[in-house]
């Protein structure tokens, strides 16, 4: 298989290519074609860069010419797109970069799907396209309505529809994944996990939102990496489907999980402003998935949590270097104020 991934140096789009060039025995060629924005890092790709199979092309999915002449070079199999703006609170402080990137960026792929007839397209999303549920409500399906609530996640929403127009319309090939909160190595210390771990870690303070009570089921990426495979080899052209982990907490309880674990104080967590718009609840039905797919998550949330502080652990030099850096200035510098 010839297979073209976008986004493949953040955090599950990394996981995922190393995850199928050591399982997969089909595999001719993966180009991972990635704009190193703030949250791209090679470093992430280090165990495959020697890899005859593996090709990295720095370029943006949004522009038409970069994009046409990478699918047009080969006959291609499958499009993986996990490129996007993926934090939600950037999506609050700007979200000009979010629709640029997540929406414009999946149509520009999508034509060049169609026009070079590439078999398959993937689109990875998420499960806060559904919006948030209350402490009663049953989990998530795949027929729940698409009420996105934060700017993130009105541009993945927005990318979803745009991928189902092209099924219906042209009758290009899409299977689309949404998928809930990921934990696991290489996570940019951005999101919640990794923020803590490596905070605590320093004895700085862990930021936590609101009451600290709103609710998130937390999947291992590793698991996310499988179930994307199996939609992308076993999925039927047109559907939707969800994955989740089944590790439903609230964000309280993880903060105290990650003090206990590294043996820290936990007044280090400290409440504070909530985030706007802060959604309360997501949680999974992923029985399709299982059911159509064969895929169930194998990771155990407490080894995986503790194998995962671990890597943060062991890999300080990948995290410091991210944090001493400017990241948090990347849309002044790239996008003006
Ligand atoms: P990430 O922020 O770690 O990585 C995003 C990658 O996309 C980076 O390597 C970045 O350089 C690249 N990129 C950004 N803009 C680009 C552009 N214009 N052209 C080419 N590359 C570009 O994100 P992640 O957490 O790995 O998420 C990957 C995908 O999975 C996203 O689409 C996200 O919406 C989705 N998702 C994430 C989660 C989660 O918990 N992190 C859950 C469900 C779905
Ligand atoms: O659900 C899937 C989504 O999960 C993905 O689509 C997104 O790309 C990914 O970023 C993630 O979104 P969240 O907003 O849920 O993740 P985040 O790590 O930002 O926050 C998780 C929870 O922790 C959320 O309720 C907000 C809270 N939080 C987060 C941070 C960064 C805090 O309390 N303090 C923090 O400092």
């Amino acid at each position: 298989m010839k297979i073209i991934v976008t986004g493949g140096a953040g955090f599950i789009g990394s996981n995922f290519i190393k995850m199928i060039l050591a399982d997969c025995s089909n595999i001719q060629k993966i180009v991972n074609l990635d704009l190193l924005t703030y949250a791209g890092n090679l470093a992430n790709l280090k165990d495959v860069e020697s890899d005859s199979r593996y090709h990295f092309i720095k370029g943006d999915i949004t522009d038409y010419d970069t994009v046409e002449k990478i699918v047009s070079a080969d006959k291609f199999d499958l499009i993986v797109n996990f490129a996007a703006e993926s934090h939600v609170d950037r999506s609050i402080y700007d979200s000009r970069v979010f629709v640029h990137t997540n929406i414009l960026g999946t149509q520009v792929l999508l034509d060049a799907a169609k026009r070079n007839k590439v078999n398959r397209f993937c689109q990875v999303s998420t499960d806060e396209v559904y919006g948030s549920l209350t402490d009663k409500e049953p989990s998530f399906t795949e027929d729940n309505p698409i009420t996105p609530s934060s700017p993130y996640s009105a541009s993945k929403a927005g990318a979803d529809h745009l991928c189902l127009s092209y099924y219906h319309t042209h009758k290009l090939d899409v299977v689309i994944t949404r998928c809930s909160n990921n934990y696991g190595p290489y996570q940019f210390p951005e999101k919640f996990i990794p923020l803590f771990i490596s905070n605590a870690m320093d004895e700085k303070k862990l930021p936590l939102y609101g009451d600290g009570k709103n609710i998130r089921d937390w999947i291992h990426v590793l698991d996310h990496a499988a179930g994307v495979w199996s939609a992308c080899i076993n999925g039927k052209a047109g559907e939707v489907y969800n994955f989740g982990g089944g590790n439903e907490y609230g964000n309280i309880e993880i903060a105290n999980k990650i003090v206990d674990i590294l043996g820290k104080d936990n007044s280090l967590i400290e409440l504070v402003r909530d985030r706007p718009g802060h959604d309360w609840r997501y949680a999974m039905d992923y029985t399709k998935a299982t059911s159509e797919l064969g895929w169930i998550p194998k990771f155990n949330f407490e080894s995986g949590l503790k194998d995962t502080i671990e890597w943060y652990q062991e890999n300080r030099a990948w995290w410091e270097e991210i944090k001493s850096g400017d990241y948090l200035n990347y849309y002044e510098k790239h996008y003006g104020k």
